[in-house]
């Protein structure tokens, strides 16, 4: 199979994998349907930027996704309660209900089991929703990426104690509560008149300071939940801090800011810069990777950084891309090492597709991926 813009689909593609609406987690189009005009349209009035299709070119390519469509439409439709809860909250100035957080714990699970089950594969990490459901999907992704790097990052270093010790115990506990705080990092969001939250363009300095208080708010908001503990509190307060001291709310340094809180800020701002949100267009995963290892040892943990380049692959399975010398190619299979030299499928060129490993062909460079997802306007 292989991932195809909404707006750029082939007449009578069929849908290889159920499509979710990203805003409630209901399925919209069951796997095998043949898209006629009409599913497209129901495909672009839930702003779905990019679709799987089986048809020749994808042949044999087995890409796994990051989250399964059922854990993806679980933890959908417990965050849309949780936002919808934590509006109220917010309306009558009080925290969150103690067991507004209950449902959160299943997702976690659910999240880092799929993440153990494909542990050496490349996953692909396509944002394929649009700008309406970027709340909700966006701290799924979150939590998705940063288990994906928490995990490998506990296996080979273990964890920070609070005295700032390396232990190397109780892994599972310690990635269930970056789960957590994964979850609820961006709660203090809720917190942000929608004026602000959902604002095209740019924001003007006094709006920006509003923003930047969504950590301490999340805070505030998720004291009194079953959820609360320090390392939660650290993901949430934290998670804009910036190795260098440059971020906020309160410009903390390096090992000042929590390990959790470290990783936080990575699959915080990857994810942030691949989807579609209301005030940016997404750009493709490669540049979130760029994005990522060009902060490294200045925004970024270097060690968190080191483990997130072994993890996440710029190209994965079933992308298009495309090539320095022009040709497209579609993106086979990704090697344990060396992610970013995939085995390739060329699809255009004077010849019949046919395959090639960069891995053994330096000759061969990828300039990007080919405009995928394409931004939603250019469907409309
Ligand atoms: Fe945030």
């Amino acid at each position: 199979m292989r991932l195809v813009s909404t707006a750029n689909l082939p007449e009578d593609a069929r849908l290889a994998r159920d499509i979710l609406s990203g805003r409630d987690g209901a399925p919209l189009l069951r796997a095998g349907v043949t898209l006629s005009a009409r599913f497209i349209e129901h495909l672009h009035k839930a702003e779905i930027q990019a679709v799987w299709i089986d048809d020749e070119l994808g042949r044999g390519i087995d890409p796994v996704p990051v989250l399964s469509a059922q854990t993806r439409s679980e933890a959908t439709r417990a965050l849309a309660a949780l936002h919808e809860e934590a509006r109220r909250a917010v309306a009558a100035g009080r925290t969150l209900d103690p067991e507004a957080t209950d449902d959160l714990p299943d997702v976690v699970d659910a999240i880092l089991q799929e993440i153990e089950e494909h542990d050496a594969r490349a996953v692909v990490l396509a944002d394929l929703f649009g700008p309406s459901a970027y709340i909700f999907q966006h701290s799924i992704d979150m939590a998705a990426l940063g288990l994906l790097v928490g995990r490998r990052l506990i296996v080979e270093h273990g964890w920070l104690d609070y005295k700032g010790e390396r232990q190397d115990d109780r892994h599972e506990e310690r990635l269930f509560r970056l789960g957590m705080g994964l979850l609820l990092a961006d709660i203090g969001k809720l917190a942000l008149p929608e004026s602000i939250l959902n604002k095209p363009g740019k924001l003007t300095e006094e709006e920006w300071e509003v923003v930047k208080a969504h950590p301490k708010n999340g805070v505030k908001l998720v004291r009194d939940t079953g959820a609360w503990c320090p390392l939660v509190q650290g993901c949430v307060l934290r998670h804009h801090e910036r190795w260098n001291g440059s971020g906020y709310p309160e410009g903390k340094l390096d090992t000042e800011i929590h390990e959790m809180a470290r990783i936080a800020a990575v699959a915080d701002v990857f994810d942030a810069v691949t989807s579609e949100r209301p005030y940016a267009p997404a750009k493709s995963p490669h540049v979130g990777v760029q994005t990522i290892l060009a902060g490294a040892g200045t925004h970024f943990d270097p060690v968190i950084c080191d483990v997130f380049s072994r993890r996440v692959a710029p190209f994965p399975p079933g992308v298009e891309v495309e090539l320095t010398d022009g040709r497209r190619a579609i993106v086979v299979s990704v090697p344990e090492i060396e992610l970013d030299r995939p085995v390739l499928r060329v699809i255009n060129g004077a010849d019949a597709p046919f395959d090639v490993a960069l891995g053994q062909d330096p000759s061969i460079q990828i300039a990007g991926w080919n405009a995928l997802p394409a931004p939603f306007a250019a469907a409309a």
